[in-house]
């Protein structure tokens, strides 16, 4: 998988491909991803990717100009099978998009800043808007970096067993079961007993339930239908 991110502040969004399960993934080749400054594709002298808002109004607007260029180039290189457009009013992301941008080859991910782009960039490059909350941030990078991660360790191979992403909260639709490890009793407060007597059916049953209890109890919007 390749992702390309458009950015006017690359160096926001660097620091978590270098660290942990990330910086593995592409160590190991299962991904590649790549920065492009937007003021690279800037027209002018001043290098500027924004101007006032037609009709007037406070916060500047990213111009389509630099955008198209950016987006251009990278198309004429190879085909990509998403433009996605990180924004307060996109769709919000959840563990479906996670798993389906998963799977895709090439995605492009340009990142909002200021008041947003102009609307002709959304009409005509974008294919797919995304929030990563009810919430407005300063720009789309750490947007973009949260997109990033959720979608990069369910690529196969980038988790280890270990690790499986199947057994997450939300990949069956429910919260995740409490867990435990050593030691089994601290200070008088035990582990569940049925956890360490090695009865695994009936371990796999007390998971299912306790998933179910937690879920109906925390996020009963997860059961809805
Ligand atoms: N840019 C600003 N706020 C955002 C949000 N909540 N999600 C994605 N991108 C954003």
């Amino acid at each position: 998988m390749r992702i390309d991110i458009i950015t006017v502040l690359p160096e926001l969004l660097k620091s978590p491909f270098e660290a942990s399960i990330l910086k593995r993934a592409i160590d190991a080749g299962l991904v590649s991803v790549h920065f492009h400054n937007l003021r690279d594709y800037s027209s002018d002298n001043y290098k500027s990717i924004d101007d006032t808002q037609f009709g007037g109004g406070a916060g500047m607007v990213m111009m389509i100009e630099p955008i198209d260029k950016c987006i251009s180039q990278l198309k004429s290189e190879r085909d990509y099978d998403e433009v996605i457009y990180m924004t307060p009013d996109g769709e919000t992301l959840n563990q479906g998009i996670a798993n389906q941008l998963s799977m895709k080859g090439n995605i492009i991910i340009l990142c909002g800043h200021y008041k947003g782009v102009d609307q002709r960039v959304r009409d005509h490059f974008i294919t797919k808007e995304i929030s990563i909350g009810d919430y407005v941030l300063s720009g789309g990078e750490l947007g973009a970096a949260v997109l990033c991660d959720s979608i990069i360790r369910l690529i196969p191979g980038v988790l280890g067993n270990e690790t499986s992403a199947l057994t997450d909260s939300f990949q069956d639709g429910l919260l995740a079961p409490p867990i435990y490890t050593k030691p089994r009793d601290y200070k008088g407060w035990k582990v569940p007993e049925l956890l360490v007597n090695g009865n695994f059916p009936k371990i796999e049953k007390w998971r299912e339930e306790q998933a179910l209890e937690r879920t109906k109890r925390r996020r009963p919007d997860l059961l809805e239908d």
